[in-house]
């Protein structure tokens, strides 16, 4: 059955970091002027949506997600008007966009906060408050010291989700840093000045939302202890929380309900088998990311702390599950973002291979049943930083982790976790765009935030865009293809090879078009038997066209075939 169209599931969506994207006034930091400047880039990349990351007033702890006035844009990002620029600039050139909702929690600067800190009646219940459990010799009026947590919940940035806070003499809930405490959603109050401001900004002209980790609004009203044994202490009680499919579908009736939007919910731990809830015909969103193939890396009993070495076949296992199991559901296709590590240096090779496996991982993303969701300089290939400190790094979860296991005796110092830090920091990803080879690859004329990659040298946009046979130039070409190519889109999915250690082959099929795809997720040849009669190679990542069978893939080599 062919799903129905819409739009959004046409779209490719490119991500912007607006931190680290463009600096036009030199200080350091990205800009939405930046953004302006490089509206041409975008046209000329042909995407259909941008995904803004968070842009409203916030005094940073965690990078914008720790939001003080959703009304209000960041000052070192410019202003209000300056963004109105940037939506008609998008708009002009048919591109949408999409604004991230940080609503799980605010910042503790946010005036509810503030005022609940003062205990103003209005806004003393819109955050968790708990007394904690007094110890046996509790004084009367006792504080922190003779008092333990509510329960065991970790923040995900390391350390107990609770914070005790002197002047309303309770704890309240972080599950992120202390600077960012949880909203309580079953406050009606709380609920409709999210729709309220939803709305505002929906007003405005935007096209939806990307609603960040929005999966955990829901909390269980007796906040039970969580199993020690998970990455993330309590995460099976509120990652699904007993009212959120409530609040979802109240969401969606109080803001996208009648409106044109496209919406997509970050969901850490959600289960496919749950997923219809949230997406499909009657599910309050449009799409959810889901987390399977982000954490393949992740160990069983230590998570973050132990990479694992993924099997190319749980990946394909993880993928087709969501491919063919989300019944009218429509899935979200990433491999990267602000929260991941470079896709090259993750799910590629980033050295001898950087630029075979950059375009490996491109024809992944656009060939898969699903909205493509691209993350800013994946499309020039770039790769993880050489991180040599932590004091380098900006990254609330990495630093916030690392210093709660030095803290808690787990670890003796940075040292000791430091290939680890390589591999998972965040700050990765959040590294300046790069543009050009020049002193801070053409980011910005100060002082950048966070460092420059020194291989900007050579892997840059203004590089790429001399070659007909770069990375740049690869991902226009599979963007056009999917563009024009409704089986790209709709067509039925359908796994080849299942047992392959090296290959990961699929096809996409529209009544009687047909897309064979074919990756080599290795770095040795692979010599694989696929159906290729009558076959013709369409896109390739090597220059010259192979033959003879049985097929040989070289190291990362892509290949789409249609027939
Ligand atoms: C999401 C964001 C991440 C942020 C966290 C807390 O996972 O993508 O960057 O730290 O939520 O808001």
């Amino acid at each position: 059955m062919t799903p129905e169209r819409a739009w959004w599931k046409e779209a490719i969506v490119y991500q912007i970091y607006p931190q680290s994207f463009n600096d036009t006034d030199g200080d350091g930091v990205g800009d939405i002027e930046g953004i302006i400047e490089q509206l041409d880039y975008l046209d000329a990349l042909d995407i259909d949506v941008v995904w803004l990351n968070p842009v409203y007033e916030s005094p940073h702890h965690d990078d914008g997600y720790d939001v003080s006035d959703y009304r209000a844009i960041r000052e070192e990002y410019g202003t209000m008007e300056q963004w109105e620029e940037l939506l008609d600039g998008l708009h002009d050139r048919d591109i949408r966009l999409i604004m991230d909702l940080v609503v799980n929690h605010t910042s503790d600067e946010h005036e509810w906060f503030v005022a609940a800190r003062e205990q103003d009646p209005e806004f003393e219940d819109y955050y968790v408050w708990k007394d904690g459990h007094a110890a046996e010799d509790a004084t009367d009026s006792p504080g922190p010291a003779d008092r333990t947590p509510p329960n065991n919940w970790e923040s995900a940035f390391g350390g107990s989700a609770w914070q005790w806070d002197d002047e309303v003499g309770q704890y309240y809930l972080h599950l992120f840093d202390e600077h960012q405490p949880d909203l309580d959603w079953e406050n009606t109050d709380v609920r409709d000045d999210v729709y309220e401001m939803m709305n505002w900004w929906l007003d405005k002209g935007i096209d939806g939302f990307r609603l960040d980790v929005i999966n955990l609004i829901s909390k269980p009203q007796e906040y039970p202890d969580g199993s020690p044994h998970t990455d993330w202490v309590g995460i099976e009680h509120f990652s699904r929380g007993p009212r959120l499919v409530e609040f979802l579908d109240e969401m969606n009736d109080e803001t996208f309900a009648g409106r044109d939007t496209m919406t997509v919910g970050e969901m850490a731990a959600l289960q496919l088998a749950d997923a219809g809830d949230y997406v499909g015909a009657d599910g309050p969103l449009d799409m959810v990311f889901h987390f399977d193939h982000v954490t393949l890396d992740y160990d069983d009993e230590d998570g973050w702390w132990t990479v694992v070495d993924w099997d190319l076949t749980d990946l394909k296992q993880v993928v087709t599950n969501w491919q063919t199991g989300l019944d009218d559901g429509w899935n979200a296709v990433y491999l990267g973002n602000h929260d991941q590590p470079r896709i090259v240096s993750r799910f590629g090779d980033d050295g001898a291979y950087r630029e075979e496996s950059a375009k490996l991982l491109a024809t992944y993303l656009l060939t898969l049943r699903g909205t493509p969701f691209l993350f800013q300089g994946d499309e020039i290939g770039m790769t993880n930083y050489p991180w040599e400190t932590l004091a380098e790094q900006e990254d609330a979860q990495t630093v916030g982790r690392v210093k709660a296991a030095i803290e808690a005796g787990d670890i003796e110092g940075f040292d000791e976790v430091k290939e680890l830090v390589r591999y998972r920091s965040r700050d990765n990803s959040r590294t300046p765009m790069q543009w050009d080879a020049s002193e801070h690859a053409g980011f910005t004329t100060g002082d950048p935030w966070l460092p420059v990659n020194p291989n900007h040298e050579s892997v840059n946009v203004a590089a790429e865009r001399d070659r007909e046979d770069g990375i740049l130039a690869y991902y226009r070409e599979l963007i056009d293809l999917r563009h024009e190519t409704d089986a790209l889109v709709y067509g039925e999915y359908e796994l080849l090879l299942p047992e392959d250690e090296q290959v990961f082959a699929y096809t996409r099929t529209l009544d009687d078009d047909e897309f064979l795809v074919a990756l080599n997720f290795s770095d040795a040849a692979a010599t694989v038997d696929l159906p290729l009669d009558d076959a013709r190679l369409v896109v390739g990542n090597y220059d010259d066209e192979p033959t003879g069978e049985p097929t040989t893939l070289r190291p990362y080599e892509a290949r789409v075939y249609r027939r």
